[in-house]
């Protein structure tokens, strides 16, 4: 797929997807947005594509935030539109991913940018990260999700502080919120998320997609996450990798998903 803003290289069931606007430290204008919709939407359909790894090129930003050049005279309806669009078309996209999606947060992540590595199913951070929600600052608050998904991740308070002191953390304490899983140095970013991609791998992608589906309905509105977990549960026991995982298991041998 020709895509102007991304980069995507897929390798041993890996898709490494990479924001590649370095000169804009990979803000997310119009174009990369929709990029990043039909990039995971061809994803989605590939088979051979099991864990997505999401991260910004250059050494300096994951993604500084939403293209400000881009909204800066918009109305209030199209404010509205803008948030409606991201959150359907990307970020909500991603949450609701039927892969596992990691963001490598690789420097800046700030406004959009930590959004987009909220809506990913977690984070790994390397040391030089910083990251944000300095969306008060510019007289707008957060709209691709960062109200709902941090107070979710780091706790309301935690949560508050960052959004109306519009600051930046280290990715030392983001780890201590428990914003990122871990943090490496930038060397190892990748292949720390290679590493822990080939881990998901080893397990059934069909119970994997299904628990990422539990999770998700704990945070849906009017959704019981507890029936959800006991129907997804129920319909595992009809599925191959349910007969060959706990086959593998009595024989005493690896499954072979
Ligand atoms: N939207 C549009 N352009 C952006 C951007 C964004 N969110 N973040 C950075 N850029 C652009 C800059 O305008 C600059 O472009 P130019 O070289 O054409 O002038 C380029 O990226 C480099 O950024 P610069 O500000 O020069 O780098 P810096 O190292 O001095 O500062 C940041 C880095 C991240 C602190 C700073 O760029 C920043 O505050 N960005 C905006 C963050 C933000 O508010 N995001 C939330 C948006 S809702």
């Amino acid at each position: 797929m020709q895509t102007e803003n991304l980069l995507t290289h897929i390798e041993d069931g890996i898709a490494l997807v990479t924001i590649n606007r370095p000169k804009k430290l990979n803000a997310l204008n119009r174009q990369t947005l929709k990029e990043i919709n039909a990039v995971f939407t061809h994803l989605k359909e590939d088979e051979s594509v099991k864990v997505i790894l999401l991260t910004g090129s250059g050494e300096k930003a994951f993604v500084a935030g939403a293209d400000i050049a881009e909204f800066a005279d918009y109305s209030v309806e199209e404010g509205k539109k803008l948030a409606a669009d991201g959150q359907a078309l990307v970020f909500d996209y991603i949450a609701d991913f039927p892969k596992p999606v990691i963001a490598l947060i690789n420097g800046f992540a700030l406004g959009g940018g930590l959004e987009l590595a909220m809506a990913a199913h977690f984070r790994i951070a390397s040391e030089n990260a910083k990251m944000g929600l300095p969306e008060v600052s510019l007289g707008v608050i957060p709209g691709y999700g960062g109200t709902q998904r941090l107070p979710q991740l780091v706790g309301k308070g935690i949560a508050m502080e960052m959004i109306m002191t519009a600051g930046m953390i280290s990715a030392e304490k983001a780890a201590t919120y428990g914003l990122v899983n871990e943090v490496v140095s930038q060397e190892e970013l990748l292949d720390k998320g290679k590493a822990v991609a080939q881990k998901i791998m080893r397990n059934s992608m069909v119970a994997i997609s299904a628990a990422i589906k539990a999770v998700n309905d704990n945070f849906v509105d009017g959704v019981n996450g507890f029936a959800s977990e006991i129907e997804a549960f129920g319909q595992a026991f009809g599925t191959d990798d349910f007969k060959e995982g706990t086959q593998a298991f009595l024989e005493k041998r690896k499954a072979n998903f």
